[in-house]
């Protein structure tokens, strides 16, 4: 290389994610310059650099992608658990006027600076596990101020941490109380209104495409207007009941479709096409005690690459920990090691449209990286609510 690297971590294995499997290069070396990936190979060719780190033969893997969570939120929802134990269900409370739309009261009482204090702890958990990039979505605001209020405080989040935060627009996530019985109005102030107000503060859309949520020709409308104003799309579909969710946002070339347990093949052909990404949310299965699974194996057939995520909301999965979703994911999907490390990093990235520039490791990328104290990396899936990680470096620090 023509001018020595910053910085040099030698003496290391790497998973580099790079390829259709873990990328494992043994006695490798990685080197950064300015924040980005220089240079990747075996440690007897590393070129020289300022710093150099010996890892002393530890793992080596990207920096950890959670893709999919609801981070921002205000208010607990432990009484609604209790009422869980004793037998409701989740849409039962949610028809009742809770679930969702009490988070949406807390949230709304919340000031920005409330949110994000409250959600710092969660965040640097993640981090805690070698979290480099995380998507965090609005959806407890339900009007224009409280849904910006929340993507403001998503993006600040990203200025107090080293991570890369990118932000999802979920307005369309309930109806809210003052549109009770007008759902078609609220999509309009969705559509017309919040949307466009959203432009330069949200990454992307989401919506909650469900019986509790919104129905296919509602969710339809939210897609096109994000599609219309440049932003990409995602969607919650198939989580409690087949609503062809995923088809749909598949029409829309969706970056992703989340949750999918009650998805059939049609959809899973339409997320093929589109190359839209199949993120899978082994905690919410987990909490809401669901009993159908998403079909892994039909999504392998068709070559739909497979996300996972924390999901963590305080409703169905209050969960900040990425590695025991990809336990979760191994444990109650059948994820193979390789798939659920992949889920973590690079199909995590390409879920969130990143995949040019985090992900793997490979000359270009951002230098975000996690080092672990594992003999194996089936340890980081294996290992129930440990964390070994050693050191992670986001863009180069
Ligand atoms: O991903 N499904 C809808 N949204 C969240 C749950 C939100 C909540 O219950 O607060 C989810 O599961
Ligand atoms: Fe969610």
């Amino acid at each position: 290389m023509p001018t020595p690297a910053d910085i040099l971590w030698r003496n290391a294995r790497l998973a580099t994610m790079a390829g259709d499997d873990l990328g494992v290069v043994e006695r490798g070396a990685v080197a950064a310059r300015g924040g980005t990936i220089a240079w990747v190979g075996a440690d007897a060719d590393a070129p020289d650099a300022a710093t150099i780190v010996d890892c002393d033969g530890r793992w080596i893997t990207p920096g950890l992608i959670d893709c999919h969570t609801h981070l921002v939120h205000a208010g607990s929802r432990a009484k609604e658990f209790e009422a869980r134990l004793d037998g409701v269900s989740y849409e039962e409370i949610a028809r009742a006027g809770g679930g969702i739309l009490s988070t949406v009261t807390a949230t709304r009482a919340a000031s920005e600076d409330d949110l994000v204090a409250t959600a710092l702890p969660r965040l640097d958990q993640l981090i805690g596990e070698g979290v480099t990039t995380v998507e965090i979505k609005s959806g407890y605001g339900l009007t224009l101020e409280d849904e910006l209020k929340m993507l403001r405080a998503a993006r600040r989040l990203g200025e107090a941490r080293g991570v890369r935060v990118r932000t999802t627009l979920l307005a369309a996530h309930a109806i809210p109380p003052e549109y009770r019985g007008d759902a078609e109005g609220y999509i309009d102030l969705v559509c017309n209104t919040i949307i466009p107000a959203a432009v330069g503060l949200a990454d992307a859309v989401d919506a909650f495409c469900e019986g509790i949520g919104f129905t296919a020709e509602q969710t339809d409308r939210v897609l096109a207007a994000a599609v219309a104003h440049g932003l990409p799309v995602k969607l919650h579909a198939e989580q409690l009941s087949n609503l062809s969710g995923a088809a749909l946002a598949a029409r829309h070339g969706a970056l992703s479709a989340d949750h999918l347990e009650h998805l059939d093949g049609p959809g899973i052909a339409a997320m093929a096409a589109s190359g839209t990404v199949a993120t899978l949310l082994p905690g919410a299965f987990y909490f809401t005690r669901e009993e159908r699974r998403p079909p892994v194996q039909a999504l392998r057939d068709a070559g739909v690459p497979i996300a996972i995520a924390t999901d963590c909301n305080p409703g169905t999965s209050p969960m900040a920990s990425i590695l025991l979703a990809a336990s979760m994911g191994a444990t109650f999907f059948r994820l193979t090691v390789t798939e659920c490390l992949r889920g973590i990093t690079i199909n995590a990235a390409r879920a969130l449209g990143l995949s040019g520039s985090v992900g793997t490791i490979e000359p270009g990328k951002a230098a975000d990286l996690a080092i672990w104290d594992v003999t194996d990396p089936a340890e980081l899936v294996y290992r129930i609510a440990a964390n070994p990680l050693h050191a992670r470096v986001f863009a180069g620090q």
